[in-house]
This record gives structure tokens, C-alpha cells and sequence, in this order.
């Protein structure tokens, strides 16, 4: 796995990302859809499986998914689930929180 640093350190993530709120990140040639929730961050594929729109531009739910903008769809952020499983899984990316950085794995 290659793991690519996007946030200098810990503290730089966690000032720049909003809780709960998806923000867009462009990496490895990659759209991949970041949130910060309870203090650790989650990262999967920004188009969403239905018809593709960027879930970066949805929200997160009391539950900890990421809601798609258009339809509504509701993705786990650990596992790439659709909570009704009425379309394909995301693809997920690992974080890693090291004290001299954020990574996450390609
Ligand atoms: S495009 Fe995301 S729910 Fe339809």
C-alpha cells in the first residue's frame, strides 16, 4: 500500500476539516469524499454508486453516513455500505493518524 501524506499534522487536519461536514480532496488522481467525525477521520470514493454525484457536496447523518445530495442514498463511512444495500458498496481508503501527519493508503 502507498501511503500518501495530505495534512501536515494532526492538528492542521483537525482545523481544516469540519465534524460531520464532507469535504472534497483530490489525491493520487483520485475525488475522494474526507470527513472528520468523533475525532477520526474516514475517506471513500466521492462519486456516489447510484449515479454518480459527489457525495463531498452531501452531509452526514446522526448515524455517521454520508448522504448523497441527489437521491438520498446513505453510505457507511467504515465500509462503503449503502444502509438499504440499493447500490453498489463505495470504495473506502485507509487513514492513518500519525503525529507527523494524516495519511491515507492507495
Ligand atoms: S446519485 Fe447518489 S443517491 Fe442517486
Amino acid at each position: 500500500m502507498e501511503w500518501v501524506k495530505i495534512f501536515p499534522d494532526l492538528k492542521t487536519a483537525s482545523e481544516r476539516l469540519t465534524e460531520n461536514r464532507p469535504q472534497l480532496l483530490m489525491a493520487h488522481g483520485k475525488r475522494i469524499c474526507l470527513v472528520k467525525r468523533e475525532n477520526h477521520f474516514y475517506a471513500v470514493s466521492d462519486a456516489c454508486s447510484h449515479h454518480g454525484e459527489s457525495l463531498s457536496k452531501g452531509l452526514v447523518n446522526f448515524a455517521g453516513d454520508v448522504v448523497c445530495p441527489w437521491h438520498g442514498y446513505q453510505f457507511n463511512l467504515k465500509n462503503g455500505r449503502e444502509f438499504q444495500e440499493r447500490s453498489a458498496d463505495l470504495v473506502t481508503f485507509r487513514i492513518r493518524e500519525e503525529a507527523d501527519g494524516l495519511y491515507i493508503g492507495f
